[in-house]
This record gives C-alpha cells, structure tokens and sequence, in this order.
C-alpha cells in the first residue's frame, strides 16, 4: 500500500491529497513530550495527503501538566480526535492513555521502542533491494539497547530476518527481550566485535550512542563505543552493494564519510516515514 500510493502521487506537491481522499475530515492529534523533527512532519504531511488534518500538541500546553487527570484528558482527545499518535518520555504513560482512549493510538517513539520508525525502514529497504527483507542480512552496530533496536530486534522475529548485532559486552540487548526471540525461534546473532557483525550484511544500520531518554554518565558511555563507529572499514566487511542507514538525528557513531558517501540511504529513509505513516493512519482508520 505505502508503495503504491508513493508511485501514484509521482506528479503531485506535498500537500496535494491523494485522488481518494481516503481520510477526508479525519482529525490525527499528535502530541510530543520529547523533541521530534522527522516524526512531526511526517504525520503531519501524512495525514494531509489523505486529505485529513493534524493537530500538534506541545504535552506542557495541556491542563494534564498541571493536574487534569490522565483518563480525563484521553476521553476528551477521543471526543474530538479521530487517531493519536504520542511520543513520551513513559513506556507506563503509553499503557494508561492506551487503557481510558477510544480511539487509535500510535506509539511515536518511547523509551523501550519506536516501532514507526522500524516500519518505514523496512519499507525503505524492501524498496531499494526490491526483495522481502527475510532475504536479506541485517546489521546494526552501536547501543544495543534502546528504543529503535528493541523494535527491531521484535521486527526481526515478526518479519523473519536475519539479525546481526555488533555491540559492547556491557549494551547487550536485555535478557527477556533475548529469551523471547530464542522463544519464537528468532534470528538473532550477537558479536562484540564489529567487524564480524557487519560481514556479509545487505543493510547496515546505527544509531545515535546516547538516546533522549539516556539518564547516564553520557561522557562515559560515549568512551566506551569509540571501537563501534561506522566507518568506510566496516562497510567493506558487508556485501558490494551494502546499504547504510540511520533513523536520524546523528552523532558520532558514523563518520561523515560514510553518511554522505554512495552506500547512505539516509535522506530517501527519512522521506519514506511520510509514506509508511499513510499506511499506518489507513491502517488504524480501518481503510487500508
Ligand atoms: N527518527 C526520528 O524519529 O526522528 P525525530 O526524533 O526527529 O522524530
Ligand atoms: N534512539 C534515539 C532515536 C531518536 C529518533 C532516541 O531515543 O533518542
């Protein structure tokens, strides 16, 4: 579906709506309680192209930052909203508002995952090697344990590929993540030295080595990533045409060589959220 409505819209300008206005007159309400750049705009732009609205709210511009009740607060976006999408500093908070809203809610990113992002970056890959990705190899090297390699480690078993992990002893995924993969029988190989990690990969992705939600000494744990850096030496450990991608934003764990060099993907990665969102909001609106 993402594909194809990508394809149809070929000619039109961002916020011309898809022939079919298929969410005419839908109201997505979207709130942040951390910074967001790429998620923002595109559900924003997402939406539009269904011929829908978004309305984007600030989480500190609410009266549940001062004291309206969490259960209060989700009737009310379930009587004016047709969807909702939060990004929260709160794996629990997700839970609450999930447990007193009537309407759809999206997880935009939370400290234990960012599932929206993974789907897109599958999109983004099927599309560029233009086969399922089960067919493929999949690297990630750096932090191990956040948000965007939880989702994906979960993709990984869902999707059924292979997963290669180069990261420190100390950055592991956790264990009842891993007994879950051993449990549905996933494809999960975790090395401590990157090279190997990235031998024979068709993808190879990062992310940044400190992640919003990061509460530790960051000087510390930036030291001890500083043999996990992408660099053009562990692209040539993967296949020819290797791709390499980053949800954004950077840090140090690429160089720029390899970010703006020929195997990057990343500014077709980030344009593509636009799209897996649209499949995403159809999806939950019951028209996909
Ligand atoms: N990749 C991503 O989710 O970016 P933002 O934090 O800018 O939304
Ligand atoms: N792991 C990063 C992802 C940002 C989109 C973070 O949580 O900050």
């Amino acid at each position: 579906n993402a594909k194809k409505r990508k394809i149809n819209r070929k000619n039109l300008n961002t916020l011309d709506v898809d022939r079919d206005n298929p969410l005419k007159g839908k109201l997505i309400i979207q709130m942040f309680e951390k910074v967001s750049t790429r998620t923002r705009l595109s559900f924003y732009i997402a939406i539009k192209q269904l011929g829908g609205s978004a309305l984007t709210l600030r989480s500190d511009e609410l009266h549940l930052a001062k004291g309206e009740s969490l259960a209060d607060t989700a009737k009310i976006l379930s009587t004016y909203g047709n969807a909702f999408m939060l990004r929260t500093d709160s794996d629990e908070k997700l839970k609450e508002f999930k447990k007193h809203i009537n309407i759809p809610i999206i997880n935009g990113l939370s400290p234990s995952s960012h599932p929206t992002q993974v789907l897109s970056d599958i999109f983004t890959i099927e599309e560029i090697k233009k086969k399922p990705i089960s067919k493929l190899n999949i690297c990630w090297i750096g932090d191990a344990n956040n948000n965007v390699i939880n989702s994906l480690i979960v993709a990984s078993v869902k999707f059924s590929f292979n997963l290669n992990i180069g990261c420190p002893k100390k950055y592991e995924p956790k264990k009842p993540l891993l007994s879950w993969v051993k449990k549905n029988r996933g494809k999960i190989y975790i090395f401590n030295d990157v090279k190997k990690a990235a031998n024979n990969a068709d993808v190879i992705f990062t992310d940044k080595v400190i992640s919003m939600n990061d509460k530790i000494n960051k000087a510390k744990k930036i030291k001890d990533f500083r043999n996990f850096t992408v660099t053009t030496k562990i692209i040539d450990c993967a296949k020819k045409d290797v791709i390499f991608l980053h949800c954004l934003p950077r840090g140090s764990e690429v160089s720029n060589e390899v970010f703006l060099g020929k195997h990057s993907k990343v500014w077709l990665q980030a344009l593509n959220r636009v799209y897996l969102q649209k499949s995403i909001l159809l999806y939950c609106l019951d028209k996909l």
